[in-house]
Formats: structure tokens, C-alpha cells, sequence
């Protein structure tokens, strides 16, 4: 069997995200819209299984502090599109942008930041620009049109070269050099209108973080609910950004979903808090049974600090290895120092106080934010990636299965439910089990084909057990249970079937 840290090919997760239902190109019927997946009936399972996740560590039943009391976090559902002095405030609008080139003859654009570049050691002869993972297309150019070696050459990110030498690279899509642009900064905010006319003052913006909700709403929180700094606000919800190159299926899209937290506390403490959710939120990772060497913290080099986050005690990346980026590794989520700069924008911006006032201590200030910011939708992915194998099946002549060995509290269903013949009684015995174990848990019901191919649809999509009815069933009242990782199989008496399947899922199988 295969282990879990064999390579993962993106075009069989993707083709399996199709074919099962978990992920689709959206409006695909119209040949679809670049940046833009819509979640399956099985995909929409899975992310609420980790969305449940999150809230659940974060609000309902928030982590142990350092002084061993929980934490207290209160949750948030903000509008999309908020008054849009919002995105002045925050910086969005000024700041929110991306480097990007075009292709003057192909119109293709690409994040100036992501274009990587092979160029000429000895300085004679064109430069060949790619996007990471496609560097085969560019080396085919160096060997067939250059006529050279791919080794007589460095690679370089292309905004590491000079704008005077942008006339000597071919595009990552064209034959010829010179038709890129110089980089330009794009703004990656969706604009909209509200009512019914379309000019100036009725300009609007879908959000791209959720996390302006919630500082727009730190007062309200504060002043209704009963909550003392150090507290936090997490919140769950669709972002969107028009990024310039969306890629990597849902790796980066222009609609996507972020899990975010804002924790609020004073300035003195925020090396403490910082340090703390560090941990909390790695441990959360791993709890969805993504394993140790695929995931790292990646420091943020001061070069690539946010606006927010220069004069903070730092930012850190939870990092992950995707099959497109490794061996290298690429953001799953930040753990920024925010300072207090969102709140003093918005308490200068709306003439609002956002001072707290310490009543143990008498002291006002505007607190310090320590913010946990991943994104659901990349989660997804993640899970799956880390699910997906494909294993030889011991004793069966090479026969394989595609298996999404999910953590069970993630399975977007948990148990299904098999008649072993359509005769006999036993498709009214394991209607009327099916029946019961759907009051409880996501089940499915399949009398369709030979029980081995049942097998192979369940391991597919990632039910953690089969449950077949069979001859025993009737003479002896049992079942028998298969564990979708092991394959083994036990007889269970129907009596004990639901107890049995809680005990196990509970245990993480
Ligand atoms: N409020 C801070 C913030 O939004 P960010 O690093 O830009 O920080 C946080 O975004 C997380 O949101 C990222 O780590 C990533 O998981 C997710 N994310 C950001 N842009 C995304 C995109 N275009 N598609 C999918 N997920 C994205």
C-alpha cells in the first residue's frame, strides 16, 4: 500500500473532483468562467464538515489559554458589501493590488511576481519566461528555437530583471520576444453599484477579506455583549478578488471562502497572543489529519509584509506542500500582528471612538490585533490532497483503488448501506437500517452492481464504512461492517450497529 506521502497528480484529484461530485467548473455549460469552481453536492459536504470544524474549535468551544481558562471568541456574519469608506480606510483601495504583465499578443496576463524566467548565463540570446510548473513548454524553446541547453541558463523571477531587458523575453505563450508589457499595479477589488444608477457615489465593493466586518463592527460587539479585551471575533464567509492569474484549480480563485479571526488585546501582550495562536492554529491543521512534514510556519521577510503588519511583532504562514508547488511549499494561512492599525484607520475615517477602556486599570486604548486568517475553500484542497491515493489492493493481482481516506469527522458521508442481492428480504433489512443510521449520521443507500464495485464507489468519495446485509443477516440478525482504510471486515449484530459506528467514528476510525 501506498503511504502518505506519495505524490498527488492534479490531474486525477481534479478528474475526480468532476466525476464525484465534489468540485465543478462553474457555468460550465457556458464554458465556464476563469477563477470560478462551484462545490458539488459532495464538495459542499466537505467544506461545511471543516467549516464546522473551525467554528467549533473557535467559537463554541474556543482553546485553553495561557492562564488556563478558555478563551473567549464571539462570532460574526457581516454583509458582503459594506459602505465602501470601508476599503478607504482599510487601505484596499489605495494598496490592494497586484503587479501584473500583459501578453500584447496573446492578451494573456500573468502576476509579474509569479513569472519565472530562464536566462542566458552568457548574456547572448533571448530569454524564455514560464509560470511555475509549465517550465517544460520553455525549455522545448530553448532546445528546439535557441538551439541550447537549459543548463547555460539561470532562473530568475522576472521582476528581478531590468525593464530594458523585457524586449529580449518571450512571453511564457508566444514564439517571439518582446511582447510583454512593463508591470503595471492592478487592483484586485470587485466593483459593483448599489440602486439603481450606475455612477460615482453608488460605487461599491465586494469584499476581498472578511475581516473588515469585523472590525467594523468591534464596537457593537463591545458594547453589547459583555466581552473585556482579550477577546476575539471570528467570522466565516465569501470573499472575492479578481486576481490577475487564478490558478492551480481552487488553490487561487476570485470567489472564495476565508475562515478569519480578529483577536483583539493590548499592545504589551501581543507577543504572547501571537506566539499562542501560532500553536493553536497548527494544532487545529493537524486535528483534520494533515500530516507533520507536508505543513511548515514560513516567517515573513520584511519585504513582503502586509501595509498592516510593518510595525508588528510579525507574520507568519502556515504553510503546505501542494502537489503543484512541491518540493516547495505554498500559503494555506496567516498569523498576522495586525497592530492597531485597522481600528485607529476606522476610529480617523468614521469620527468613532475604538478606544477601550480598561476598568481594572483605567487605561484607554484602541487594542492590538492578532489575527488568524485561512481560507476554507484552500482547505478543501488540502484535505483532499492529503485524503487522495491510489493503492494496489493486497491478494488481488494488481488490482487498484482510488481511495480519499478522509479523517471521519470530515467524510462528506459517513456509512453506506448495501442489500448483498436485490432478493431474499434483504433489501427491506437494509432500507429499514439505512433509515435509522440517517437519523444520525450521513448515510447512503446502494444496491447497485457486485458489492466488490460498491466498495470501490464508497472508497472513492471517502465513506469510512460499508455496511452489508446479508444471508446473516436474516438468520442471525448481523451485518457486516467494512473499514474503508484496512478493508477489513466484521460481523456486527444489528443491535449494536449505531453504538458501533459512533464509537468508531468518535475515535477517528
Ligand atoms: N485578512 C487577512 C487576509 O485576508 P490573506 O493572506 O490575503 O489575508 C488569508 O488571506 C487566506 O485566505 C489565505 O491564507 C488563503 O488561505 C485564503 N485566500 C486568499 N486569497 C485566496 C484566493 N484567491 N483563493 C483562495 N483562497 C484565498
Amino acid at each position: 500500500m501506498s503511504d502518505a506521502t506519495q505524490h498527488v497528480s492534479m490531474e486525477s484529484l481534479v478528474s475526480l473532483c468532476k466525476r464525484r461530485g465534489f468540485v465543478y467548473p462553474a457555468s460550465e455549460i457556458y464554458g465556464g468562467l476563469n477563477g470560478f469552481w462551484d462545490y458539488g453536492p459532495l464538495g459542499v459536504q466537505l467544506k461545511n464538515n471543516i467549516r464546522d470544524s473551525w467554528w467549533k474549535c473557535t467559537v463554541e468551544s474556543p482553546p485553553i489559554g495561557p492562564d488556563g481558562r478558555p478563551v473567549s471568541i464571539v462570532g460574526l456574519d457581516s454583509s458582503i458589501i459594506q459602505n465602501p469608506k470601508t476599503w478607504v480606510a482599510s487601505g484596499h483601495v489605495g494598496g490592494f493590488s497586484d503587479p501584473m504583465v500583459d501578453d500584447r499578443e496573446t492578451k494573456q496576463r500573468y502576476r509579474a511576481d509569479h513569472v519565472k524566467v530562464y536566462v542566458p548565463r552568457d548574456g547572448q540570446g533571448n530569454a524564455f519566461a514560464f509560470m511555475p510548473g509549465d517550465e517544460a513548454e520553455a525549455q522545448k524553446k530553448i532546445k528546439r528555437g535557441a538551439k541550447r541547453n537549459p543548463d547555460d541558463y539561470d532562473v530568475l523571477n522576472l521582476t528581478s530583471l531590468a525593464l530594458d531587458q523585457y524586449g529580449n523575453i518571450v512571453a511564457p505563450s508566444t514564439k517571439e520576444a518582446g511582447t510583454l508589457t512593463e508591470p503595471r499595479e492592478f487592483n484586485l477589488m470587485f466593483m459593483t453599484y448599489v440602486g439603481a444608477l450606475a455612477d460615482e457615489d453608488s460605487k461599491a465593493y465586494l469584499r476581498p477579506e472578511t475581516a473588515q466586518g469585523i472590525f467594523l463592527n468591534y464596537k457593537n460587539v463591545l458594547d453589547t455583549m459583555r466581552v473585556k479585551v482579550p477577546f476575539g471575533i471570528a467570522q466565516i464567509g465569501k470573499s472575492f478578488r479578481n486576481e490577475v492569474t487564478p490558478r492551480n484549480f481552487i488553490f487561487r480563485s476570485r470567489e472564495f471562502e476565508q475562515m478569519e479571526m480578529e483577536w483583539f488585546c493590548h499592545e504589551a501582550e501581543t507577543q504572547k497572543w501571537y506566539d499562542f495562536w501560532k500553536d493553536e492554529r497548527m494544532k487545529w491543521w493537524r486535528s483534520l489529519g494533515v500530516t507533520g512534514d507536508k505543513l511548515r510556519f514560513r516567517d515573513h521577510e520584511k519585504d513582503e509584509l502586509s501595509h498592516y503588519a510593518k510595525n508588528g511583532v510579525g507574520t507568519v504562514d502556515i504553510e503546505y506542500q501542494y502537489p503543484f508547488t512541491a518540493p516547495d511549499y505554498g500559503e494555506l494561512e496567516g498569523i498576522a500582528h495586525r497592530s492597531n492599525f485597522d481600528l485607529s484607520a476606522h476610529q480617523e475615517h468614521s469620527g468613532q471612538n475604538m478606544k477601550y477602556h480598561d476598568e481594572a486599570t483605567k487605561e484607554k486604548f484602541i487594542p492590538h490585533v492578532i489575527e488568524p486568517a485561512s481560507g476554507l475553500t484552500r482547505a478543501v484542497l488540502v484535505v483532499l490532497c492529503e485524503a487522495y491515493r491510489e493503492e494496489e489492493v493486497d491478494g488481488v493481482g494488481g488490482d487498484k483503488r482510488t481511495v480519499l481516506k478522509f479523517a471521519p469527522h470530515l467524510a462528506p458521508t459517513k456509512v453506506a448501506v448495501f442489500p448483498l442481492v436485490k432478493k431474499d428480504g434483504m433489501p427491506e433489512k437494509a432500507t429499514a437500517i439505512y433509515d435509522d443510521l440517517r437519523t444520525e449520521m450521513t448515510a447512503t443507500y446502494d444496491a447497485g452492481g457486485a458489492v466488490g464495485r460498491r466498495y470501490r464507489r464508497q472508497d472513492e468519495v471517502g465513506t469510512p464504512f460499508c455496511v452489508t446485509v446479508d444471508g446473516d443477516t436474516i438468520s442471525q440478525d448481523t451485518v457486516t461492517v467494512r473499514d474503508r482504510d484496512s478493508m477489513q471486515q466484521e460481523k456486527v449484530n444489528t443491535s449494536r450497529l449505531k453504538t458501533y459506528l459512533r464509537d468508531k467514528l468518535a475515535a477517528g476510525v
